[in-house]
């Protein structure tokens, strides 16, 4: 899949997605008041989610190139990486590199940077969209899973979305059109005020599905595994081989250790 964002072309995109956030709302709204969409709740234990992805699963980080790609890279940038070296770790041919990955105008040898002047993503947004290179080291997979997947419907919110990872956050639910819409329900939670005082707070409960999107819970779910295998590949693209050197390695000093007992036995023999 070919990113929608040529070079230059940032500002359509933002608008296209903007425009595709307010078809979304004004369909929560009839999901809502039909209710035939609406299905058992879940999501209370979000902050237990773990995103068990695995780096070595080349098929998956693979398909969260393309989905980083086809919906990350409108707005951000993997600055320390290039094409080059995503389509070699990646067993990307260079045919297909250039026909499915690489945005138009860009050589292989060029960096992974985002088309959206900062300027003007910070206009839209009210914050430059960081880059996604050490996310994964800086943040952790889990977060990046749970931030994912904790998007839902505020209609107090700038870009019609909020987000339980990172409250208020200027991120848009880029991936509602595949998720669907969901709504936050709260529970009243007895607050632990002093002095004898009883406050209620606002205590987040479950999600309630308001509007499905393209693809279902569990295609969502490895939508967003996939992103992050991908991301977590980016913060450090070469675990993969360091990992499996690794195993040589001990198996080297296992060797070298029965070798240097060895000579000391050989050593040793006459003395004792
Ligand atoms: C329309 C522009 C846009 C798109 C597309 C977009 N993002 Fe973002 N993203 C943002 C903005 C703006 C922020 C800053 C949010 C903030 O700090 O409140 C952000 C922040 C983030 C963060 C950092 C969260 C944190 O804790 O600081 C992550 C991770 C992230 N985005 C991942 C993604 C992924 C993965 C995709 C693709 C599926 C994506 N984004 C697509 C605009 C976008």
């Amino acid at each position: 899949m070919r990113t929608e964002a040529g070079r230059g072309r940032g500002g359509f995109l933002a608008a296209a997605l903007l425009a595709a956030a307010a078809a979304h709302g004004a369909r929560a709204a009839e999901g809502a008041s039909g209710g035939a969409e609406a299905t058992a709740g879940f999501g209370a234990d979000w902050q237990s989610w773990h995103a068990a992805n695995d780096v070595s699963d080349m098929a998956s980080v693979q398909r969260g190139a393309r989905n980083f790609v086809s919906y990350c890279l409108g707005c951000h940038s993997l600055k320390y990486e290039r094409w080059s070296r995503l389509a070699q770790d990646l067993g990307v041919p260079p045919r297909l590199l250039e026909q499915d990955l690489l945005p138009p105008g860009d050589k292989p040898a060029q960096y992974i940077l985002t088309s959206m002047p900062a300027a003007d993503s910070q206009a839209w947004f009210g914050k430059t969209p960081p880059d996604l290179s050490l996310m994964a080291r800086a943040r952790g997979q889990d977060y990046l899973y749970q931030f994912l997947r904790t998007f839902y419907v505020d209609p107090a919110s700038q870009t019609g979305a909020n987000n339980l990872r990172l409250p208020a956050t200027a991120m848009p639910h880029v991936l509602s059109e595949l998720e669907g819409l969901k709504r936050a329900v709260y529970r009243q939670a007895a607050g632990s005020a002093p002095a004898r005082q009883v406050t209620h707070q606002q205590v987040f409960d479950h999600f309630e599905q308001i509007a499905p999107g393209r693809l279902s819970a569990a295609e969502y779910d490895g939508f967003v595994r996939d992103t992050v295998n991908f991301l977590d590949y980016v913060s450090e693209p070469t675990q993969t081989a360091r990992r499996a050197l690794g195993v040589w390695v001990v198996l080297f000093l296992l060797v070298f250790t029965w070798l240097a007992w060895l000579v000391k036995r050989e050593y040793w023999k006459d003395v004792h």
